[in-house]
């Protein structure tokens, strides 16, 4: 079988003219990021590398010293290439600038460098996500309001996920497509090629000690699959919950299934609790185009307009015949 690289997979889709130079460039960097930040995830405590940075982030959560390195490590590789004209991230409140000194690029990356964090101490899959966007034209200095495009307008997302192998999943507009680290050649092989989500599934996803706090449409549709097949839908659902995004997505992407975040009233506040920007735009734009559905409860996901760069969003994404259903009891209602 002839082994692709990552590296030969991209030349070939800049060759068909899926993606240019700067895209290619930006997409190695990211991979080479990425295996930086896998090498420093395995060490673990062998480095000191678990626990707390003793600092918060924006979200006000308590990070996490990988959160902080792998950031640092996202930033860093993306700085210098010249394919970029600013980043942001879910660890820094306001947008990151290329330095003075570097030549700036026409695209916008987001990202969330360390996703599942919580999972970090006790040795669970980890993983980050990324978003790539156009630099409007025109514009003169990088601010907030050139992020906050929706995510239909993206030109790839990707994640990694930092599991018993290192995956980099991607798509630049034509599919899904993933990659599996090879650890002693220190190169991505295309392993995964076309991935789809099945439009029916067994399988679901979300944080049931949030029941109590969840909205009817979404009581009622967890209610459904709980009863099995002797209830309304007549087979019986299975459940999964890992806590990292990454790798409850990467199941839905690989065998199918349906993940929800949906809004809660622990969340109501804040619109959602996972990250419109670094969390859901990409993961929709991943799962739609491996023919899967992802939506607010009342929304298509890439269609929000997007008002700040830390909003947040309810997420509900997977196998379209379930998500379609939760998506109508929530307009039903
Ligand atoms: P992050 O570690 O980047 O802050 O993201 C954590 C997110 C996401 O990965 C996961 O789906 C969700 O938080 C888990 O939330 P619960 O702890 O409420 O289950
Ligand atoms: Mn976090
Ligand atoms: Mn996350
Ligand atoms: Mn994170």
């Amino acid at each position: 079988m002839r082994r692709v690289t990552l590296t030969q997979f991209l030349i070939e889709q800049q060759r068909a003219g899926r993606t240019s130079p700067d895209l290619r460039l930006l997409i190695e960097v990211v991979a080479r990021a990425v295996k930086a930040i896998g090498v420093n995830v395995s060490k673990g405590a062998l480095a000191d590398l678990l626990g707390e940075a003793g600092t918060d982030n924006i979200q006000g959560e308590a990070q996490k010293k990988l959160d902080v390195i792998a950031n640092e490590i996202l930033l860093q590789a993306n700085e210098w290439g010249g394919h970029l004209a600013a980043m942001a991230s879910e660890e820094v409140e306001e947008v990151h600038q290329i330095p003075f000194d570097y030549p700036k690029g026409g695209y916008l990356l987001l990202f969330d460098p360390l996703d599942g964090s919580s999972n970090i101490d006790v040795n669970i899959s980890v993983g980050t996500i990324f978003s790539v966007l156009r630099f409007p034209e025109g514009v003169k200095e990088p601010n907030e309001q050139c992020f906050l495009q929706p995510g239909r307008e993206q030109v790839a997302a990707g994640y990694a996920l930092y599991g018993p192998s290192t995956l980099l999943i991607l798509t630049v507009g034509n599919g899904v497509h993933g990659f599996t680290l090879d650890r002693e050649m220190g190169s991505f092989v295309y392993t995964h090629p076309f991935m789809t989500v099945p439009v029916d599934t067994q399988e679901y996803a979300i944080n049931a000690s949030n029941a109590r706090h969840w909205e009817p449409p979404v009581q009622r549709y967890v209610a459904e699959l709980q009863q099995g097949k002797t209830g309304p839908r007549g087979k019986d659902f299975n459940m999964r919950w890992v806590a990292s995004m990454v790798a409850d997505v990467h199941r839905v992407l690989t065998r199918g299934g349906i993940f929800m975040y949906p809004l809660d009233e622990k969340c109501r506040d804040q619109g959602g609790k996972l990250r419109l920007m670094y969390e859901a735009n990409p993961m929709a734009m991943l799962v739609e185009q491996a023919g899967g559905s992802a939506t607010t409860g009342r929304q298509r996901i890439l269609d929000v307009q997007p008002e700040r760069l830390h909003q947040r969003v309810p997420v509900i994404l997977g196998s379209t015949h379930e998500v379609e259903r939760v998506t109508a009891y929530h307009l039903e209602g």
